[in-house]
């Protein structure tokens, strides 16, 4: 029998894709001052997404959780994180209104800095140094020294993170979110994109009820449901010293809550049943995701939900697939079957960036935009075949005009233009936003396949 969970029980099981620190005593030190930090977001808070998540599980809200593959330490500003959360809001209108279900927002921010690798080195020249892991862990320069992992670095993620979303609380409280000013931004992107006409309409039956809205005496003003949302933070939870020093009891109900973020997710290289990552998150009491790719079958997806959610809260776990394109509709029909048949009230989400992602011929990890739609087209299907919610995509993003990702209807094709990921290829701003409207033609059911 598994022993009594604690914040630290995680230790006992085998872990992957951790850093090796190369002064023990230093990490202790720097754990023990995070774990002497106060919490970034209040427990109460990640039960509110909880409750939000459980709407999303029963078919009446969809999930958007979007944001950076890896945050940066360089690429850190004002500027960039309101152009992320800029998009995201925009996204959420197109969707929450073609959908006429609420858009629970999440943002990849505000903590997402460790990476996963699928290789503990990388040749650069004669030489194999360590990979890069997030600038929580080391510097992504191709030299040795760069590449030592410095546990300083643990401590400025949290102090990065905490500003970050002290910024995000002040945009989505402050008046940056109100819905007639992102519904501007909107008519702004129509506008000016070789495939607005295509958007137009949804543009104009939005702008319509807006009006509408404002006829009958509901505006920005009068009504603060208009002026403020809320945007929850996520990130993956890889480094598992850094989330136990975040982890702390809540006085409400006892209960732990790992207070790195609002909602946690574990990656697909460290999801086995018995990991250490899976231990630690089955214990905290905020909602949780799981990256679900292309190998797992039925029965090891009931078992990690039992393992996860015993007690089969909704809006608990969140499974996110990620199956690439082509494999999607075939590999995702028997989970969504088994899942189902268990009775475990789930999100399903989709994250149509991880299983499409490949190597240009410039040497630039890329991803091509139509067959992220792809993914999500096949998810619908199949949850269209299964009688399931398709309850959200999981999108790697920037606010930033870059050129990571191919195509879209600016038809991005120059990937060296403007390249400034840390990690994997982002959707830029209105591959993004474009992306909202190519999910809502989706779930609608009216996409025309052009
Ligand atoms: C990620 O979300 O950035 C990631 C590493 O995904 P996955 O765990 O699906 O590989
Ligand atoms: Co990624």
């Amino acid at each position: 029998m598994p022993n009594q969970w604690s914040p630290s029980s995680w230790r006992a099981h085998p872990i992957k894709q951790q850093p090796t620190w190369p002064d023990e005593g230093e990490y202790d030190a720097a754990l023990k001052q995070i774990a002497s930090m106060p919490p970034l977001v209040f427990a109460g808070e990640a039960r509110s997404l909880q409750s939000a998540l459980a709407r999303v599980a029963a078919g009446n809200a969809f999930l958007l959780q979007a944001g950076d593959c890896a945050e940066s330490f360089d690429d850190f500003s004002a500027d960039n994180i309101r152009e992320k959360l800029r998009v995201i809001l925009q996204m959420a209108i197109v969707l929450t209104y073609s959908m006429g279900v609420p858009v629970v927002k999440v943002g990849r921010m505000a903590g997402q800095f460790a990476k996963p690798r699928s290789a503990d080195t990388e040749r650069v020249g004669d030489l194999d140094i360590a990979s890069f892991r997030g600038h929580i862990v080391n510097d992504a320069a191709p030299t040795e020294a760069a590449r030592i992992p410095d546990p300083e670095r643990l401590v400025r993620a949290y102090h990065q993170s905490s500003s970050t979303l002290n910024l995000v609380r002040a945009f989505t409280k402050g008046g940056f979110a109100a819905l007639d000013r992102v519904h501007a931004w909107n008519q702004e992107f129509v506008a000016t994109s070789p495939q607005g006409q295509r958007y137009d309409r949804l543009g104009v039956e939005i702008d319509r009820a807006l009006r509408f809205m404002a006829a009958i005496g509901m505006d920005t003003e009068s009504n603060s449901s208009l002026r403020e949302v809320d945007v929850w933070t996520s990130h993956e939870a890889l480094l598992l010293g850094y989330e136990e020093a975040l982890t702390r009891r809540d006085s409400t109900t006892g209960n732990w809550y790992d207070c790195s973020a609002h909602m946690l997710w574990i990656g697909e290289r460290t999801r086995d049943l018995d990991s250490a990552h899976v231990e630690f998150l089955s214990g905290v009491g905020n909602p949780i995701g799981c990256k679900v790719g292309p190998s797992m079958t039925g029965e090891e997806l009931i078992a990690l939900c039992e393992r996860l959610n015993p007690a089969m809260i909704p809006g608990r776990l969140t499974l996110i697939s990620r199956m690439g394109a082509d494999q999607v509709e075939d590999r995702l029909r028997p989970l969504l079957r088994a899942v189902r048949e268990s009775g475990h009230p789930v999100v399903w989400a989709c994250d149509p960036m991880h299983g499409n992602t490949y190597t240009a011929e410039n040497g630039r990890k890329t991803r091509h935009f139509e067959s992220v739609v792809n993914e999500i087209e096949g998810f619908v299907r199949a949850h269209r075949a299964e009688g399931t919610w398709p309850g959200g995509i999981h999108v790697e993003l920037t606010g930033e005009d870059v050129t990571e990702c191919l195509g879209g209807g600016d038809d991005v094709s120059d990937l060296d233009h403007r390249y400034e990921t840390v990690c994997d290829p982002r959707l830029n701003g209105r591959q993004g936003l474009e992306l909202a409207f190519r999910t809502a033609e989706l779930v609608r059911g009216d996409a025309t396949n052009d």
